[in-house]
């Protein structure tokens, strides 16, 4: 995961679910992804210098020095690095396909490298606003007048709502924002119709297993096209309705079968447009609106799992 001094405690999942785990007895060791090693040969083929974890004065610490630990006879790994998905991100993956037949990985490293958070919401064709992922200038722009006027673009390796941004047709800065998204025709970009809705907010449901945990609503500021809390949307409790529940359950069934057990679906005006797999969050938030530790589900799933009755 990222570094214990960055963790905030009232907005970090990885909080929550390392809260959970020691409240529940475990052992909780942090590494930094690229700290992560593999030699050839023999049983003990991917190992670790960690250190364990505590939380003092509602801080997250790690104490003590570190030791090497062989990860085949960890429990469970959580991956919980923080966006973007880079190099360093995919040599990890790699790096855990040692141990993924030995010990369970939260994502699953292979379900992690297949499915980009953004061009994998495209495998759900049914339930996703109108995309076009592509590099070419001209097809964004005649995209944009076929959805009506006004699209959405987004880089392929964003979080957090960097790089999202408002394109309208007419609009003096289409070209420019069109130019730099796709560095100069150079660079996928993802366009997706604009929706309205998002004005209402943008729904996080976070699944486990394919099965949901609750949603939280992320409303944009005023003014603000993104939602997202790390630019400032505010959070409210939400409930999902008959559609999205219906929405929930097909794409659930797909992450369970690719190994991407805790996921964020990001849903605006019922549709899907982003699945968020390699960090998500709002745990924390779901759990003060439902007034309890939600992460210790995610805990209890993994000791199941691991005792083989999940
Ligand atoms: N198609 C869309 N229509 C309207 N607003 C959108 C659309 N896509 C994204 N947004 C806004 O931008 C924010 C960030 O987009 P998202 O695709 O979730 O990327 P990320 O969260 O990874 O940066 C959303 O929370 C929402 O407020
Ligand atoms: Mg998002």
């Amino acid at each position: 995961m990222d570094p214990v001094e960055r963790i905030v405690p009232e907005k970090d999942t990885s909080f929550g679910f390392i809260e959970a785990a020691l409240a529940l007895g475990h052992e909780c060791l942090h590494a930094l992804i690229h700290q992560l090693e593999r030699r050839s040969g023999g049983t003990s083929s991917v190992s670790a210098p960690v250190r364990s974890m505590r939380i003092e004065g509602g801080r997250l610490v790690a104490q003590g020095d570190a030791r090497r630990v062989d990860v085949s006879e960890l429990d469970a790994v959580f991956i919980r690095k923080d966006p973007p998905f880079d190099a360093a991100y995919a040599y990890a993956t790699q790096v855990l396909e040692g141990v993924r037949s030995q010990t369970l990985v939260v994502n699953d490293p292979r379900g992690l490298r297949d499915a980009n958070e953004k061009l994998y919401a495209l495998e759900f064709p049914r339930w996703t606003p109108r995309t076009l992922v592509t590099a070419d200038r001209n097809a964004l722009h005649a995209f944009v007048a076929e959805v009506g006027g006004r699209a959405v673009i987004k880089p392929l390796s964003g979080a957090g709502g960097f790089g999202v941004l408002s394109v309208s047709e007419g609009d003096s800065n289409a070209r420019a924002i069109v130019d730099l998204l796709t560095n100069e025709g150079q660079q996928l970009a993802v366009m997706q119709e604009y929706l309205p809705a998002v004005s209402r907010g943008d729904k996080r449901v976070l699944l486990l297993d394919g099965q949901p945990l609750g949603a939280i609503l992320r409303v944009p500021a005023r003014g603000e096209l993104r939602a997202n809390i790390h630019v400032g949307g505010s959070v409210e409790p939400t409930e999902l309705d008959a559609h999205e529940r219906e929405l929930v359950a097909d794409v659930g069934q797909r992450l369970r079968a690719d190994g991407l057990y805790f996921v964020g679906l990001d849903l605006i005006g019922g549709k899907l447009t982003e699945v968020n797999v390699t960090s998500p969050t709002g745990i924390r938030e779901l759990s003060t609106f439902l007034g309890r530790r939600v992460s210790d589900d995610v805990i209890r799933w993994v000791e199941k799992k691991r005792a083989g009755t999940a």
